[in-house]
């Protein structure tokens, strides 16, 4: 049987990108083992798309764990290996001049999440975490966990870092009035958006283009980019 890497992926919503990734594994294009599918929300609809497939899946839920945090910052728990300083002088998601006390319960309440997810994937002893429209940021906390010896977080996001990170790439991309959009994938570090580049895909922006047409030519490269990129991590990692 030819060797194949084990992966996990990470979604909030609709999962197109998912589903690109679990057809090109299914037609062989990627020597990837897609086996287990978490989401930050039970509404995510590319669940069903893992399910679909045969994929084990598993929802932390985001909201309900940052609500608990900010109700009783007092009686929310964090992990027994987390370090508040520790993480706090790693992170570049969050400047301290947002208040000291803002950060901590960010942290906090990123931490007992991100604990859940390293609960549900670990036990997988995955090579690879595909965040696949992941509408989170991750910590130091949880990608310490996962890149023990290698970085081994890919995210997908829908511009040409290093320009315009952040939730609305293909928005702010269109707004700005660029005459070319694009995608990038990349390793997570500890900042947002800002690991080493893996892929970009580039697409021209004619002047009648809607947002509507901006983000269907982008999404529509981002199905090919994406399982591409993930090829070339596979190869590296099978030799
Ligand atoms: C994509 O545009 C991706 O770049 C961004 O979120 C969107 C997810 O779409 N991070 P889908 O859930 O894969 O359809």
């Amino acid at each position: 049987m030819k060797k194949k890497i084990r992966a996990g992926a990470l979604i909030s919503g609709g999962g197109t990108n998912l589903q690109a990734i679990i057809d090109a594994a299914a037609q062989g294009r990627i020597d990837v083992d897609l086996v287990v599918v978490g989401a930050d929300n039970p509404e995510a609809r590319g669940l069903e798309r893992a399910a679909r497939a045969g994929i084990e899946t598993f929802v932390v839920d985001y909201k309900s764990i940052i609500g608990q945090v900010k109700k009783a910052r007092d009686k929310a728990s964090p992990p027994d290996d987390f370090n508040l300083e520790e993480i706090r002088k790693k992170q570049h998601l969050i400047p301290e001049s947002a208040g000291g006390q803002k950060l901590e319960q960010f942290l906090i309440s990123r931490a007992i999440a991100e604990r859940a997810l390293l609960d549900k994937i670990l036990p997988h002893r995955v090579d690879l975490v595909i965040l696949a429209g992941f509408m989170r940021t991750l910590t130091p906390y949880f990608i310490d966990r996962i890149n023990i010896d290698q970085q081994r977080i890919i995210n997908i996001h829908p511009a040409l870092l290093p320009a315009f990170p952040g939730t609305d790439g293909y928005g702010d991309t269109f707004r700005y009035g660029c005459r070319v959009g694009g995608c990038t994938v990349h390793f997570v570090d500890y900042g947002e958006d800002t690991g080493p580049i893996l892929g970009q895909r580039a697409f021209a922006i004619e002047e009648n283009d809607t947002l509507e047409a901006v983000k269907k030519k982008g999404l529509e490269l981002e199905w090919e980019l994406y399982p591409e990129c993930i090829q070339d991590f596979a190869r590296k990692i099978l030799g």
